[in-house]
């Protein structure tokens, strides 16, 4: 039997998947009867994402404003809204921003889960499972073959990374220690509407757009496996009712591709989907090779035979019909695009990149 949760605390549900996961949720017919979002709204949380969702189901979904390192406020959460499930994607999830200011890793990714396990383990009673929402970046970095399973071991190469592996940590800890019914995914790279454009994907569909340079990293030929983001979301729902207490799933698309490729397939797409570039040349002479990320990962790629065959999970986008959507939906959406490249994303290019 599938397990049933009646109020659904998400944290991080004003970000990128998490804003994904809510309005995915909501169009299951067994979406619980509340969703509780708590995000702090840093530069990645945008509650306007999810104002039409707002307006459409009511008091079935409720916002707060809240730091999921404050145990003070997650106590209260858990009660006043009598929180039986947690979906925890609150984190500091870009990996460039971990390289140029780590601390903010650590005490979201860190400290945060921490503070969160600690709630859900003070009302024991009331929490049928604790889902851990998780990167095969903790897994660090493959050569030309093989793959990632749930047998791995970590070998975090960033400090986004290392923060997401000690979270991990805990998550276990916690389930082994003091039998918090958790689970946790490992998920290999997501795309798709509402990711923050700091990320390659959008960055790339953005400054394509508009006729800017496409940074590449490197040779361009470090290889990452995209997953669309709803099948991600479809993914933590099967865990979240099916799995184990106790276990771990990894989460891939089978769509391996080299960065390079990935930026000349969306500057193929912007050719044909947006006005021409003023000049007349193709997007691909956008490209520009640039100083290599430190410790730069240089391929994940996920084997997901697990998820597959004991929850029957299958992604339904492939990476063509995936990135066309993206792109349409990011040329479609540029209030929204214009509203999160605004504001505290200005504040912190400046403090931090000068
Ligand atoms: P995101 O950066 O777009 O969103 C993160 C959200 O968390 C934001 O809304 C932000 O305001 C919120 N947040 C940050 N610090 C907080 C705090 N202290 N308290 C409360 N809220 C806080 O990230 P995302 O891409 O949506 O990733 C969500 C989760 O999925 C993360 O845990 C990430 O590690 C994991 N993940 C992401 C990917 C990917 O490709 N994006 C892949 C695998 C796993
Ligand atoms: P990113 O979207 O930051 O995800 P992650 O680092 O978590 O995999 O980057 C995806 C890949 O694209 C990664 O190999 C770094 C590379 N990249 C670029 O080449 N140029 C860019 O401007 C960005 C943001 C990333």
């Amino acid at each position: 039997m599938p397990r049933r949760f009646e109020n659904l605390l998400v944290t991080g549900g004003a970000g990128f998947i998490g804003v994904n996961f809510i309005r995915w949720l909501f169009t299951q017919p067994d979406c619980p009867r509340r969703i509780i979002n708590v995000d702090k709204l840093t530069y990645a949380g945008n509650p306007l994402s999810l104002l039409d969702l707002e307006k459409s189901v009511g008091e079935r979904y409720v916002f707060r404003k809240a730091d999921i390192c404050d145990a003070a406020a997650m106590k209260e959460v858990i009660e006043t809204y009598a929180v039986d499930a947690i979906a925890h994607f609150a984190a500091e999830s870009h990996v460039d921003r971990s390289i140029v200011a780590p601390d903010d890793f650590v005490r979201t990714n860190i400290i945060g889960t921490y503070t969160l396990l600690q709630a859900a383990r003070e009302h024991a009673a009331q929490i049928k499972l604790f889902h851990h929402v998780s990167t095969d970046e903790v897994f660090g970095s493959l050569g030309p073959a093989g793959f990632f399973t749930e047998e791995t071991p970590y070998a975090p190469n960033s400090p986004y990374s290392a923060s997401k592996a000690a979270s991990d940590h805990l998550v276990r800890a916690y389930h082994e220690t003091y039998g918090l019914p958790t689970t946790l995914s490992n998920c290999s790279n997501n795309y798709g509407p509402y990711q923050f454009p700091e990320k390659l994907i959008p960055l790339m569909i953005l400054n394509a757009s508009e006729g800017k340079p496409l940074p590449v990293y490197g040779d361009g030929m470090n290889v990452r496996d995209w997953l669309f983001v709803t099948d991600h979301c479809a993914a933590i729902w099967q865990v979240m009712q099916h799995a184990a207490p106790g276990a771990t799933y990894n989460v891939g698309g089978r769509n391996e591709l080299p960065n390079l490729r990935v930026v000349e397939k969306i500057c193929d797409l912007v050719d044909a989907k947006a006005p021409p570039l003023p000049n007349g040349q193709p997007r691909r002479s956008l490209i520009t090779f640039v100083k290599d990320r430190p410790g730069h990962d240089r391929r994940y790629a996920i084997d997901c035979a697990k998820i597959e065959r004991d929850l029957g999970w299958q992604p339904a986008e492939t990476w063509e019909t995936g990135f066309a959507r993206t792109v349409d939906w990011y040329l479609q959406n540029t209030e929204w695009c214009a509203q999160v490249r605004s504001g505290e994303y200005q504040k912190w290019i400046a403090t931090h990149y000068g």
